[in-house]
C-alpha cells in the first residue's frame, strides 16, 4: 500500500536522524522507565518471579532502552524495529556490554508481518544456541511481546495484532504501552515537524480492547497505567506548555 511505504520511509528517516542522540533525551528515559514499571505491575511473571522463563519480542525496541531494562529479568530478548539506524544504536550497546558473546538479547531490522519471519527466527535461534539449547523444533515463539511508543507509527492495528496473536506460545501475552488518544489534544504529543508518519494520535481505549478481543485473545485489558507530562510546543493561540499525557497498557493472552 502506498500510503503504509511513505509513512515508513518518513518514520525510517526520522527515526535514523534521531537515534544518536534518543537515550540523551530525558523524557525518553522517563517513558521507557514508566512503561517498565507497568510492565512489572501488570505481566503475572514478574509478581510470582518466573520472569526469567520468559522468551520476549519487543516490537520496535528502537536503541533498546527498554529492552536493556527488561533483558537481566528475562531468558532472552529479540527486538525489532524498522529504522537501521535504531538498530545500529542498539547493536553499539549490546557491543558495549562486558561479555557481548553471552548477551540474552539481539536486534533485527525488520517489519514484522508474519510469526515465521525469518530475521526473527534467526535471532531467536541465535540466542537459543547462545544459552546452550539445542535439538529446538523450529519455529521460534515468545511467552511476552512488549512495545513501547510504536503502535501509534503502525498502520494496521488487526493486522499487527493478528500477527502478534501468532507469534505468542500458547499461554503467552501482550503488555503493549503507547499514548492514549483520550481526545483532540492528544495531537499535541507529537510537534507539527513530527507529525508526518503518525498513523494515530495515540490509542483510543476501547476501539483498541475491541481489536485485542477480536484478534481472539483472553483477558483483554486495556487499562490507564501512568502519566507522562511533557513540554509541548505553541499552537493554535496556545502557548507552550506542559501537559499530562495518559498512557494505556494492553493486555491479552493467548490461550
Ligand atoms: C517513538 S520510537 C520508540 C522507541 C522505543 N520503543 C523507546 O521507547 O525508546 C518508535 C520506534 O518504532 C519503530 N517503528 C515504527 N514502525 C514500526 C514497525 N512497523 N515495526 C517495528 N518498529 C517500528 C521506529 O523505527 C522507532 O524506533
Amino acid at each position: 500500500m502506498a500510503t503504509t511505504a511513505a509513512s515508513l520511509e518518513v518514520n525510517n528517516l526520522r527515526f535514523n536522524a534521531e537515534a544518536a542522540a534518543w537515550d540523551s533525551n530525558q523524557k525518553h528515559v522517563e517513558s521507557v522507565e514508566k512503561a517498565y514499571d507497568a510492565i512489572k505491575r501488570y505481566v503475572p511473571a514478574f509478581a510470582d518471579g518466573s520472569s526469567k522463563n520468559l522468551d520476549v519480542l519487543e516490537i520496535g525496541c528502537g536503541t533498546g532502552l527498554l529492552s536493556f531494562k527488561l533483558a537481566p529479568h528475562v531468558r532472552s530478548l529479540v527486538g525489532v524495529d524498522t529504522a537501521d539506524g535504531m538498530i545500529s544504536a542498539f547493536n553499539q550497546k549490546v557491543a558495549a556490554l562486558p561479555n557481548p558473546e553471552k548477551a540474552n538479547l539481539a536486534a533485527v531490522n525488520v517489519v514484522v508481518q508474519e510469526a515465521d519471519d525469518v530475521h526473527v527466527q534467526g535471532a531467536a535461534a541465535a540466542l537459543a544456541t547462545r544459552r546452550g539449547e539445542s535439538g529446538h523444533d523450529a519455529p521460534y515463539r515468545f511467552d511476552l511481546i512488549v512495545s513501547h511508543l510504536t503502535l501509534h507509527h503502525i498502520p494496521s492495528m488487526p493486522a499487527i495484532l493478528a500477527t502478534l496473536f501468532q507469534c505468542l506460545k500458547p499461554g503467552g501475552r501482550i503488555a503493549l504501552t503507547d499514548y492514549e488518544d483520550y481526545g483532540p489534544e492528544a495531537i499535541a504529543f507529537h510537534p507539527a515537524s513530527k507529525r508526518p508518519g503518525v498513523e494515530r494520535h495515540g490509542l483510543k481505549k476501547e476501539e483498541i480492547e475491541m481489536i485485542i478481543d477480536g484478534t481472539g485473545f483472553n483477558e483483554v485489558k486495556v487499562e490507564k497505567a501512568f502519566v507522562l507530562n511533557k513540554e509541548v510546543e505553541a499552537e493554535g493561540g496556545k502557548p507552550v506548555r506542559e501537559m499530562d499525557f495518559p498512557f494505556l497498557i494492553c493486555l491479552g493472552q493467548r490461550s
